[in-house]
């Protein structure tokens, strides 16, 4: 796909829903009694995955403008085989609910998912008497559902799916089972599971759920996904002239740690009004060309931005100075390894950029870069960094794999086309 350079990015408009908010919603609704309404899905081939997983599970799926699940209860779901496509959040959560359910299950995905580390969750639920097994710590994986014991458990990585697959299998387990996380991450199971009617309890440093009898969601209104917006909101930013307004977008500060990072860059986004979709934030968001100076982001700050760090490297590609982002180790373990993903990406386009084990540096100018061909490596994310870089560059960008991107945002490049003044 070839993207051209842009004069500016013009317009109001709004991006499709959160996708980690759509698939718990799908995974809860599936294991509620009665029915839940899940109004502003944010269709991918992710979620996609997830709705076809749940049906396979047991639960009805009305698959309309509003999607409507018809759950089978907490103990309800039926074994089978799961084809999780590219989704580790799916791979991920489901685990926890399937752990003790009554059922042989199969877990399977892409080659992208199945070189993803699943020993994370699968040493937690094993202590709880989970039977579940992986293939050299990766998919596929089985599970037989057993009878579980709550645990405490502390994260030794800053993940929310490992920390969500915890509390999804202690749903079903006997005690309180409690998460610990020595850095926060994003917290949408633990709103959500309130919102069913669940006891979650969160303290500064952990989380716990009680067992409860049953799950009652009915409704959920989902925001627009931050990680969508992060896009257009970076290519405003870098992108001289441009004024654009984001409307209904999830404004979690466990997810918007970019906005913290855009405001000591010296960049131009306000929040115009605040509201909340159930139990989550949202907003909508301006944006406006800015001059920007380099920044330093370490490890407290990761989680809250941990998938738009791409994005954060065009943006120090534009900002005066060198940047540097550490205690980004996790990078590694995504879609791709983003680390030398994006790191060849932005050199391809003649920008200075520098990996580190855990991190990278980039030095900028502010000024466009030359452009190139950037390839995605089959990662949305980095589909989606070479998109942006395309409309700020001097040149245009190639992004070999752009078909990637609709693994979280199929309408992505129409929309950018859309927006984009030439
Ligand atoms: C997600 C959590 C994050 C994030 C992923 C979605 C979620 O992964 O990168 O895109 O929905 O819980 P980790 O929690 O494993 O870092």
């Amino acid at each position: 796909m070839r993207i051209d350079p842009a004069a500016a990015l013009e317009g109001h408009f709004a991006v499709p829903g959160d996708k980690s908010v759509s698939h718990r919603s799908l995974l809860l609704g599936a294991v509620s009694d009665g029915e839940t309404d899940i109004r502003g899905f944010g269709r991918s081939a992710d979620t996609l995955s997830t709705l076809e997983a749940v049906r396979t599970l047991g639960a009805t799926v009305d698959d309309g403008e509003t999607i409507t699940v018809r759950g089978v209860g907490l103990r309800g779901l039926q074994g089978g085989g799961l084809d999780c496509g590219n989704a580790g959040t799916l791979a991920r959560l489901v685990a926890g609910l399937l752990a003790f359910q009554d059922g042989e299950f199969t877990l399977t995905g892409d080659e992208s998912l199945s070189s993803r580390p699943m020993e994370r969750i699968a040493e937690p639920l094993r202590r709880m008497g989970a039977q579940i097994e992986t293939t050299d710590g990766r998919l596929p994986l089985t599970i037989r559902g057993t009878t579980l014991t709550a645990i405490d458990y502390e994260l030794p990585v800053a993940s929310a799916q490992v920390k969500s697959a915890v509390l999804l299998a202690g749903l079903g387990a006997h005690g309180r089972t409690t998460v610990v996380e020595p850095t926060p991450t994003r917290d949408h199971t633990e709103l959500m599971l309130r919102e069913a009617g669940v006891r979650v309890t969160t303290r500064p440093t952990s989380v716990s759920v009680d067992p409860p009898q049953r799950l009652a969601l009915r409704t959920v209104e989902v925001p627009g996904d931050f990680s969508s917006a992060a896009p257009f909101v970076v290519a405003a930013t870098i992108v001289p002239e441009s004024w654009i307004t984001i409307h209904d977008v999830g404004l979690n500060h466990r997810r918007t740690g970019l906005l913290d990072v855009l405001d000591r860059m010296g960049a131009r986004v306000g929040i115009l009004t605040r509201r909340r979709l159930g139990q989550e934030p949202a907003g909508d968001l301006e944006v406006r060309a800015a001059e920007l100076t380099a920044t330093t982001i370490g490890p407290a700050e990761v989680p809250a931005l941990i998938d738009e760090l791409p994005l954060f490297a065009l943006l120090a590609a534009h900002a005066r100075g060198t940047s540097r982002v550490r205690g980004a180790e996790e990078l590694r373990h995504k879609e791709s390894d983003r680390i030398e993903a994006l790191v060849d990406a932005l050199r391809a386009i003649g920008v200075r950029a520098k990996a580190h084990p855990d991190g990278f540096e980039v030095t900028g100018v502010p000024a466009r870069p030359r452009g190139g061909k950037v390839e995605a490596r089959g990662d949305h994310r980095i589909a989606m960094l070479g998109a942006i870089a395309g409309v700020a560059s001097r040149e245009g960008v190639d992004v070999r794999g752009f078909e990637s991107v609709s693994v979280s945002f199929p309408g992505f490049h129409d929309l950018l086309e859309q927006v984009s003044r030439r």
